[in-house]
């Protein structure tokens, strides 16, 4: 890929990844599980957005996790990534079907193999969206995401810290995974 993505640029195609962990609050059990995903990702390059004197170039992605032999994917996720060359630095928009949408930020260098984007609640910028159930029962304060990438790899650990009313402290709802090229 073009030096115009920046870091970006090696995320460019469709992976997969069979090896994902999730650790959430199962309602349906009661308790916290750790529930093991196969991941299919599509990532498509564009760009120049030009904001004023501002040059941005995206990845546009969709991204869909599966538990066990499920016909339906039990999380998705639609969104941007931009690299902003002139400030070194990455953002992800992520809208989740759960009523949160996250806008997080970080620092890294053009040629960077590994970025740490972050986001916290009524933070200004980088921030978290959701709604009013969520907000009530189950809070996103804080979101961050490293990511490693190699050639024809890349992974994520990914941390979403919860006020949940189920616990007196934060939930750390962490996901890993690391995917391969198919496309
Ligand atoms: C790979 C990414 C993710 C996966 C696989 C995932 C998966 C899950 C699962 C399995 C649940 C439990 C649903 C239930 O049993 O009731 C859940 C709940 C939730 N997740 Fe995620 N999640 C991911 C990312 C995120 C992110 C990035 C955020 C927020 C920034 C988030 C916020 C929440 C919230 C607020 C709940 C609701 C908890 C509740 O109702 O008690 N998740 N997620």
């Amino acid at each position: 890929m073009a030096d115009e993505w920046g870091p970006l640029g090696a995320l460019a195609g469709e992976w997969e990844g069979e090896g994902g962990l999730d650790t959430a609050f199962s309602h349906a059990e009661g308790k916290v599980l750790g529930s093991p995903y196969l991941e299919k990702c599509t990532m498509k390059p564009f760009g120049p957005v030009d904001n004023g004197s501002q040059h941005l170039y995206g990845l546009d992605y969709r991204s869909a996790m599966w538990r066990g032999d499920e016909e339906n994917p039990f999380h998705t996720e639609v969104g941007y990534w931009l690299w902003d060359a002139a400030t070194n630095e990455v953002l992800r928009a992520v809208a989740i079907p759960r009523g949160i949408t996250v806008l997080a930020g970080g620092g890294a260098a053009a040629d960077a193999r590994t970025f740490t984007l972050r986001a916290a609640k009524a933070e200004e910028g980088y921030t978290i969206g959701e709604g009013r159930y969520l907000a009530a029962n189950a809070s996103s304060l804080r979101y961050e995401l490293t990511v490693t990438t190699g050639d024809g790899t890349w992974s994520y650990e990914e941390v979403s810290t919860l006020r949940m009313n189920e616990f007196d402290e934060p939930f750390s709802h962490t996901d890993h995974n690391t995917l391969h090229r198919v496309g």
